[in-house]
């Protein structure tokens, strides 16, 4: 299936740590962004600079391979995935922490090939956090093994979420619902402000499980194959099997906590295109 995938992997990785540089230069913050759909939906020349030199980069050495990048998708396009080898990245993701000096962004990028995650690579540069994985071989945190918690129990369980950088009235009201639920059941929630870190920490074990609606697949590509890899599950927020597209994710430690998450969620946000 996969010709080269510790070539594609090795590739990508090299020019992750030479785009992270960019984002590095910036610590205290970017204060030169500009607004794309409202107020908090924002973007600055670091986004695009790092986008550019992983498309350039990897298209160089692999020049069929196709690409779904945040900011060269335009403005109300829909993503299209094929059974090419296709790269999805966000440069940063994590921009309001980045512009405002919050150190948790992080470069997201993830391969799919016959529309399967293959390898992902969530980068924080300002904390030196490289999370790695490749299908088959585990999930890795600078280089060591990493495993998700062996929570059951919502009840138990530390929960990463987010806001998500939009003023949609609906996206928010099913957010505080699912906040108030939580915030009842849970041992308590964490917004970090970054989809890609939060999926990451369930990697890691250090959060339990994380949900979120109104997402894009740059966000979660990467998150997904590193949350399976160190042992986790990844579902649709419904409970049905996860598809990419769907901007809807639900990732937790175990199967019981998917579930039980689920379940528990008080509202949904539909699926969009
Ligand atoms: C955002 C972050 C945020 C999530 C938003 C995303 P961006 O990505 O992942 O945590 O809540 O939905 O859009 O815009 O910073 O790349
Ligand atoms: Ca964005
Ligand atoms: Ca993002
Ligand atoms: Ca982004």
């Amino acid at each position: 299936m996969c010709d080269d995938l510790d070539g594609y992997f090795e590739t990508a990785l090299s020019l992750v740590k030479i785009a992270g540089n960019l984002i590095s230069e910036h610590v205290g913050g970017c204060k030169s962004y500009e607004v794309k759909e409202c107020d908090i939906d924002l973007v600055t020349v670091v986004d695009k600079k790092v986008e550019a030199t992983l498309i350039e980069g990897i298209s160089k050495k692999y020049p069929t391979h196709k690409f779904i990048g945040e900011e060269s998708v335009a403005d109300g396009q829909r993503c299209v995935l094929t059974d090419e080898p296709t790269w999805i990245i966000d440069p940063v993701d994590g921009t309001m922490n980045f512009v405002h000096g919050f150190p948790h962004s992080c470069i997201s990028i993830g391969l799919l090939v016959n529309k399967e995650s293959v390898i992902g690579i969530v980068y924080n540069p300002m904390l030196q956090q490289l999370f790695t994985a490749q299908k088959g071989k585990g999930a890795f945190l600078n280089g060591q093994q990493i495993h998700v918690s062996q929570i059951k129990e919502l009840r138990k369980a530390l929960i990463a979420s987010e806001a998500g950088t939009s003023r949609d009235e609906e996206r928010r009201n099913v957010l505080l619902k699912n906040i108030e639920m939580i915030v009842t059941k849970a041992h308590g929630l964490r917004f970090l402000g970054s989809a890609a870190l939060n999926m990451s920490m369930v990697a890691l074990g250090g959060a339990d499980a994380n949900f979120e609606f109104g997402i894009h697949a740059w966000d979660i590509a990467a998150g997904d194959i590193i949350v399976r890899e160190a042992g986790g599950v990844v579902i649709d927020p419904a409970g049905g099997p996860f598809d990419i597209l769907s901007r809807r994710v639900l990732c937790a430690s175990t199967p019981e906590l998917a579930h039980e998450l689920s379940k528990s969620l008080a509202q949904f946000y539909p699926e969009r295109d």
